[in-house]
């Protein structure tokens, strides 16, 4: 079984050229780099230009980032896709940075992640309870990124239950947006039959049918969502019922929607917003990290955070993280491989930054922030299983 975590310190622009000139590919690169929060606390962060302003203190940022992000995109598979997380110090200059070496057409999305939900309350001004994540394509038309989730379905949608158990909701097969009718989809406005009395429906008359015409509530022709074949096809997953409309009583046709369809599971479009309830805060992941190797690092991401991204892409991933801190997202590839039995394979690179004088992480003999990643990806190895190759650069 291949190796599910590799751990190379070194420096990243150096290790994604190395990456590059040997051929390797990534489908999936999530990347958290120093916000240039101008604190330092497990690892530098603060970038301050030639004269010290905040113009310049962007542009050594700009300048850091640029060719990492370049040398990124080399690694990156042309079906692949990049996330990067960020706050407010930087997202402006970093989505523009992003549109320049990816282009503006292969923006995914910039996603609202609620990280601390009772929000900051040091410091003046409003309490900040959110971050970004910006997503972008190599190649938008190619890309496999798939925004929804398998998680993301909320039982609670499907009130129905079927004789045999099956929990279902009604969908009108109506398609209900306006933008459909006659004119601008004729092929699906024709008529149907069916029995309110029995439920049956099918695209051809039959005993104690009525002929039925998509309607809006107001009367105004509509089209249907399925073709006459497709009808035809899954007619039992259809149902005629009589309803009250706001012009009286009418005739209609509903799918039955089933909570587990036959064919593959059911997902959920993923909204902009993700909320900590659903990915996990700062501090559920400060204690992610304190139960595998301690409180060594201030701002580790939640796997639930990484899970969800991971979700999005295919289960046999390449993954790359070459701001790897804590190791939060090799942890939440071995999390997701024992989950689902997928074959995701995570490289992790962080640089031998020192740790802060006096900090846990000294204390609990860490001198390197890349000793607190090769702790943590080794207790996930020992916990979870899937192995850890360690390197150092170059290798
Ligand atoms: C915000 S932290 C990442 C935190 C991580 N997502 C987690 O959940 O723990 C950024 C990391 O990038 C590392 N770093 C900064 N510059 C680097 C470089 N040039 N090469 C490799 N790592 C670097 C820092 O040491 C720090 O650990």
């Amino acid at each position: 079984m291949p190796t599910w975590n590799t751990f190379i310190e070194g420096d990243n622009l150096e290790v994604l050229h190395g990456l590059a000139v040997g051929g390797e590919r990534f489908d999936l690169i999530y990347i958290d780099p120093p916000y240039n929060t101008g604190n330092d606390f497990a690892y530098d962060d603060d970038r301050r230009g030639p004269d010290g302003g905040r113009a310049g203190r962007h542009q050594a940022w700009r300048a850091m980032m640029r060719p990492r992000l370049e040398a990124a995109r080399e690694v990156l598979d042309p079906a692949g896709a990049l996330y990067v997380s960020i706050d407010d110090h930087e997202a402006a200059h970093l989505r523009l940075l992003l549109d320049e070496v990816f282009g503006e057409g292969n923006f995914l999305a910039q996603i609202v992640v609620n990280l601390n939900a009772k929000g900051r309350q040091l410091g003046h001004g409003f309490a900040t309870s959110h971050e970004y994540l910006l997503s972008y394509a190599r190649d938008a038309r190619r890309c496999r990124l798939d925004a929804s989730s398998p998680d993301h379905v909320d039982e609670r949608d499907f009130p129905l239950t079927s004789p045999e158990g099956h929990r279902f909701r009604h969908l009108p097969l109506r398609n209900t947006n306006k933008k459909f009718n006659p004119i601008t989809a004729p092929t699906l406005h024709f008529a149907i039959w069916g029995d309110p009395a029995t439920g049956l429906v099918s695209p051809d008359p039959f005993d104690g049918a009525v002929e039925i015409s998509p309607v809006f509530g107001d009367g105004a022709p509509a089209v249907w969502r399925w073709s006459r074949p497709r009808i035809a096809a899954r007619a039992t997953d259809l149902v005629c019922r009589t309803i009250k409309g706001r012009r009286g009583e009418r005739v209609d046709v509903f799918q039955r929607d089933w909570l587990h369809p036959q064919e593959g599971r059911r997902r959920k479009k993923l909204r902009t917003i993700w909320l900590a309830e659903e990915i996990g805060s700062t501090d559920t992941a400060v204690a992610e990290l304190k139960d595998l190797v301690g409180h060594v690092f201030e701002s580790p991401k939640p796997t639930g955070l990484i899970r969800r991204i991971l979700g999005t892409m295919p289960e046999e991933a390449r993954v790359l993280d070459f701001f790897a801190g804590s190791g939060t997202t090799g942890h939440a590839v071995a999390l997701a491989n024992l989950a689902d039995g997928g074959t995701r394979r995570c490289l992790s690179v962080n640089v031998a930054e020192p740790t802060r004088e006096g900090s846990n992480a000294q204390r609990a003999g860490l001198s390197s922030v890349a000793d607190i990643t090769r702790a943590r990806l080794r207790a996930v190895a020992e916990t979870l299983g899937g192995g850890l190759d360690e390197r150092v650069w170059p290798c």
